[in-house]
């Protein structure tokens, strides 16, 4: 359960990690591995089918064919979005509130062992538009660690990088990535645990030097009434990249009515 030690760790270092309900976490699984067998064309192996050794089951060249079918199915009918809102509903509420604007889907991602095509480079995530008051939920499906995971750095150690980044070139990332590799730190998680983050912390991924594939989910969740992002100018809005979630009925009867004087 979530509780005093969620907020002090989350408000001092704006990521937290805890266990996850089992059952629903096996219900996506199961759900998953069900959707891999419908796409038996684009297998390997006729092995039963594990999300840690999948690389044994799948040339990299149809990876992204099975993601896109895995990443439909499973946010038909907002399947999967209700199914991570119960997994992380009192972090959400301890650390957001109740009414939220939320990403539109949920995204899958799949991490084969050396294979460099779905490397995520170090950036925050207003970078690109998106709210700072942005909380990341992240569930992985399979244990992680180290470079089959993903690494962030601290908040003080990312807003030295940031400040860094801004006085140089967008080019230099990877040069203050690498000057400050020491004080990286690895979102290490057994399988039945989750995490949140605030995505201000510069995080990303590497080349999977670990064994087993890696399979993750995640969204993207805010306050509905938190700032959205006007620093960059590509603001990710209400509407387009979030949708209202959970409104109350306060917020419903304004819509409903409009009172304003403009
Ligand atoms: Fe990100």
């Amino acid at each position: 359960m979530a509780n005093n030690k969620t907020i002090d760790q989350f408000s001092n270092t704006g990521i937290t990690k805890f266990s996850v309900n089992k059952v629903i976490l096996d219900e996506i699984n199961d759900r998953v591995i069900t959707l891999i067998q419908r796409k038996k064309k684009l297998l390997t192996s006729k092995n039963k089918i594990s999300l840690e050794n999948f690389h044994n089951s799948v040339a990299v060249k149809n990876l992204n064919e099975i993601r896109m079918y895995l990443y439909a199915q499973l946010n038909k009918q907002d399947w999967i979005l209700d199914k991570m809102f119960e997994l992380f509903n009192s972090q959400i509420k301890l650390i957001l509130g109740d009414e939220l604007a939320v990403q539109k889907k949920v995204n899958l991602s799949i991490q084969l062992p050396n294979d460099n095509s779905s490397i995520l480079p170090m950036h925050s995530d207003f970078f690109s538009g998106e709210s700072i008051y942005q909380l990341n939920l992240w569930l992985p499906l399979v244990s992680v660690n180290k470079t089959s995971s993903m690494f962030y750095f601290l908040p003080k150690d990312s807003i030295k990088m940031i400040n860094e980044i801004k006085k140089n070139s967008i080019s230099d990332l990877n040069v203050i990535f690498k000057k400050n590799y020491k004080k990286i730190k690895w979102l290490n998680l057994k399988k039945g645990e989750g995490a949140v983050f605030s995505p201000n912390l510069l995080h990303g991924n590497v080349l999977n030097k670990e064994k087993n594939t890696r399979f993750s989910l995640n969204l993207r969740v805010k306050n509905l009434y938190s700032p959205y992002n006007h620093i960059y100018g590509n603001e990710k809005k209400l509407g387009s990249f979030y949708r209202p979630y959970n409104l109350k009925a306060m917020t419903i009867f304004n819509i409903n009515n409009s009172f304003s004087f403009d």
